[in-house]
């Protein structure tokens, strides 16, 4: 099934509540939470209280996105804050299985990030426990950047691996997704689609939405529409 999760980054944070109405109201059903401590990259964002005020007023699955240097110190404060899903870098796990298996003990959905250097079989004997990969198709840290064609094969490497293996983890893509690059994404195989500035914009956020998931699915195969 192919998927908008809506990256709150480029929301309205004096109107969150709102912000993610209109984004559901288009058609988006996963919340892409992204959390930076500085270190990592160079930005701050948000930390568990910010899952925990959004956990009430949507019932949309929260996606937390680690951009942080030791994402096992945080693992039970967000799970109890009520994400549902938590993807970890793969730069940053000295033990990334042992990190998986906190995210699973938990209760939470695992998955790894790769960064656009980051080559996609440095996570072949994680895959059969991972809900997702997340590809990033920008360098993390901001939103707004231009999307690096590069994730393209990688995307189609990990859909690939998924056919060899067997397994069925769903393939997320992020950084630079927007209506002029997400078919490209999904022909390479991604179906959970991460998109922030192309989404979110005054008076226009629903729309765009609702226009980005008709093009993601115009651009899918019959079976994962
Ligand atoms: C970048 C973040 C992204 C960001 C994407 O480090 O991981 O989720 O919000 O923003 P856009 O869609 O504007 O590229
Ligand atoms: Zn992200």
């Amino acid at each position: 099934m192919i998927e908008l999760a809506a990256s709150i980054l480029a929301a309205d944070f004096a109107h969150l509540a709102d912000e993610v109405a209109l984004v559901e109201q288009g058609g988006a059903t996963i919340l892409h939470v992204d959390v930076m401590d500085g270190h990592f990259v160079p930005n701050i964002t948000f930390g568990p209280p910010v899952v925990k005020a959004l956990r009430p007023i949507t019932r949309l699955p929260l996606d937390c996105h680690m951009m942080v240097e030791d994402p096992d110190n945080f693992i039970a404060d967000f799970a109890e804050a009520g994400a549902d899903m938590m993807s970890v870098h793969q730069e940053v796990c000295r033990h990334l299985h042992r990190t998986l298996q906190q995210i699973i003990h938990h209760g939470m959905l695992p998955a790894v990030v790769i960064n656009p250097a980051t080559p996609v079989d440095t996570l072949v004997e994680v895959l059969p426990m991972l809900h997702h990969v997340l590809v990033m198709s920008v360098n993390p840290g901001f939103g707004g950047q231009k999307f690096l064609p590069l994730a393209l094969d990688k995307i189609a490497h990990l859909a690939e691996l998924r056919e060899e293996m067997g397994l069925n983890f769903r393939i997320e893509v992020d950084g630079g997704v927007a209506h002029d690059t997400v078919a490209q994404v999904v022909e390479a195989g991604a179906d959970m689609l991460v998109a922030g500035s192309a989404i979110f914009s005054p008076g226009k956020t629903e729309q765009n939405a609702v226009e980005f998931l008709k093009i993601a699915r115009a651009a899918a195969p019959a079976q994962v529409v």
